[in-house]
């Protein structure tokens, strides 16, 4: 069996459905990069990257974070791609223009390494990213309120999971499509062309050591599953937790269910642990282009308008009907 690799399917969506070519160039540049975060993941403690920034290995030299190393790998690549005028990541409070020059048409935001408390433990973690338009229409250098456009203005988003297998999971609004890196030619192979999460789960994913915090709304919805089929749904749920966004996305993607994080009481001040610009809208999109649903527990969380680069939103994404349902708990109150 023969499959389309990335550059093919991405000159094939230029062909059929106008995708821009400096998006093509983009999307190659994450691509690529994210091959080479992926062998510095793989090399483990063998590279002398786990543990702490700012620490010395035994020959004196500096040691970097594995989430710091990438951050740096991402930065390089996406401004070094010649198509983005800004970057913007969880691992910076601000964003970083590109050199003065010519107008670039996106902003890129990312989550260089998602799910960091996992990297020391081997278990999966991974790379997001959202893409947006450039409002400027001239080359000016963007700020970071340039990048406070809602999730729904996105024209590409996706991640890069470094699990058993590396796989770049992308929309650019026409559908998910799900590749994988082929460690034998260091390709990305097209193996799941139109990813679509059913309307109805039997798993779910919440930290439920905050249970004591939650919201009631989110406590008759988690009483309700708990209760399996002697409660009200009449059927037993099962329940996963990785505690990295990027790999409880992607078993949604690839079997189905729900994920929340939501917020709770322990500080009103914070709406929940995930961030909107990196997190929760790229992965809102995907769900949405996969059939699924996100919201914040009161609204659709690609249409939230941004206040704040690191603004932090509750998430339910996932199956529909119970997104609706858990959702409508909130609205219900
Ligand atoms: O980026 C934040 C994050 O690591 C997510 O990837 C993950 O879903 C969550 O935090 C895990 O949270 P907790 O520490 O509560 O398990
Ligand atoms: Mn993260």
């Amino acid at each position: 069996m023969s499959y389309q690799t990335l550059q093919q399917w991405l000159e094939q969506e230029e062909q059929t459905n106008g995708l821009p070519s400096e998006l093509t160039r983009l999307v190659l540049s994450v691509a690529d990069v994210c091959r080479e975060i992926s062998y510095e993941v793989s090399k483990g403690a063998l590279a002398g990257v786990l543990g702490v920034a700012g620490t010395e290995n035994v020959q004196g030299e500096e040691q970097k974070k594995l989430d710091v190393i990438s951050n740096e790998l991402m930065m390089k690549a996406v401004l070094g791609s010649g198509v983005v005028a800004a970057c913007a990541s969880e691992e910076m409070d601000h964003c970083v223009p590109a050199q003065a020059g010519e107008r670039r048409p996106y902003l890129i935001c990312f989550d260089p390494l998602d799910g960091s408390s996992n990297i020391d433990i081997n278990v999966s973690i991974g790379t997001i990213f959202s893409i947006l338009p450039n409002p400027h229409e001239d080359a000016a250098s963007p700020t970071d309120d340039d990048f406070l456009q809602p999730g729904n203005r996105q024209v590409c988003a996706g991640y890069v999971i470094y699990g058993p297998q590396t796989q770049m999971v992308f929309t650019v609004g026409r559908g998910v499509v799900m590749f994988t890196l082929n460690p034998d030619d260091n390709t990305y192979l097209l193996t799941s062309p139109n990813v679509q999460v059913p309307a109805q789960a039997k798993e779910f994913a919440i930290n439920c050591s905050n249970m004591r915090h939650w919201e009631a709304p989110v406590k008759r919805y988690i009483d309700e599953l708990l209760a399996g089929k002697t409660g009200v749904r009449g059927k037993d749920y099962n329940m996963r937790w990785i505690a990295a966004m990027v790999a409880e996305v992607h078993r949604i993607l690839c079997r189905g269910g729900i994920f929340m994080y939501p917020r709770d009481n322990r500080d009103p001040s914070k709406p929940g642990k995930l961030r909107l610009m990196y997190e929760a809208n790229p992965m809102s999109w995907l769900m949405e282009q996969a059939g699924a649903r996100a919201t914040n527990g009161h609204e659709s969380i690609l249409n939230i308008r941004p206040e704040k680069l690191h603004q932090r939103v509750a998430v339910f994404l996932g199956a529909a009907e119970e997104v609706e349902r858990v959702t409508s708990y909130h609205t219900a109150d």
